[in-house]
C-alpha cells in the first residue's frame, strides 16, 4: 500500500542513525498524524526487533498516538505551577465536559485532550494550549469560551 511504502521510505531515511527508532516514529507521526498499526510490524522487520518491542516504545512515550487526533488539540498543563493553581480540578472539569480522558478524542472527532508539562506560563497558571495558541489563567469563565471554540 501507499502507506506501507511511505513508512518504508521513512525507515530507509533514518536507519543509518544511531538509535533510529524514535526518529522513525516521529517522522511517521509527523507525516500521518499518528502511528498507523501496520507500522509496528514494518519497523520491527526493518530493525530486527519484535513487534512487541516496537509497541512498547510507542506506548512508553506519550508523544505518539495510535489514532488520528481530533480537529482541535487541547493541551492542558499538568506541571507543578499549574497544579498548584487548581490545574487538577480544572482538568477533571474539562474531561467531564468533553467526556474523554487524557489522550482521548471526543466521539464527534472535535477535540483531543492531551497533557503537557509546562507551557512556560507558570506565572499565569493554570495554562493550556489550543491548536498551538496559549491560554493563561484559565478559570471557569474562559472555560466556556474554550469549549465553544473546540465545538466549532
Ligand atoms: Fe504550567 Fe509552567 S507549570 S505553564
Amino acid at each position: 500500500s501507499n502507506e506501507a511504502a511511505r513508512i518504508s521510505d521513512i525507515i530507509a531515511d533514518c536507519r543509518h542513525l544511531e538509535g533510529p527508532m524514535l526518529p522513525i516514529l516521529h517522522r511517521i507521526q509527523d507525516e500521518f498524524g499518528y502511528i498507523p498499526e501496520p507500522a509496528k510490524q514494518i519497523i520491527a522487520d526493518a530493525l530486527n526487533l519484535s513487534r512487541a518491542e516496537v509497541h512498547g516504545v510507542i506506548t512508553f512515550y506519550h508523544d505518539f498516538r495510535a489514532r488520528p487526533s481530533g480537529r482541535h488539540v487541547l493541551k492542558l498543563c499538568r506541571a507543578e505551577a499549574c497544579q498548584s493553581m487548581g490545574g487538577e480540578p480544572l482538568a477533571d472539569k474539562i474531561k467531564s465536559l468533553l467526556g474523554v480522558d487524557w489522550h482521548g478524542t471526543t466521539a464527534d472527532g472535535a477535540v483531543t485532550l492531551e497533557p503537557v508539562f509546562c507551557l512556560g506560563l507558570c506565572a499565569q497558571a493554570p495554562a493550556a494550549m489550543l491548536d498551538g495558541h496559549l491560554h493563561a489563567r484559565l478559570d471557569e469563565n474562559c472555560l466556556d469560551d474554550l469549549m465553544a471554540e473546540v465545538r466549532a
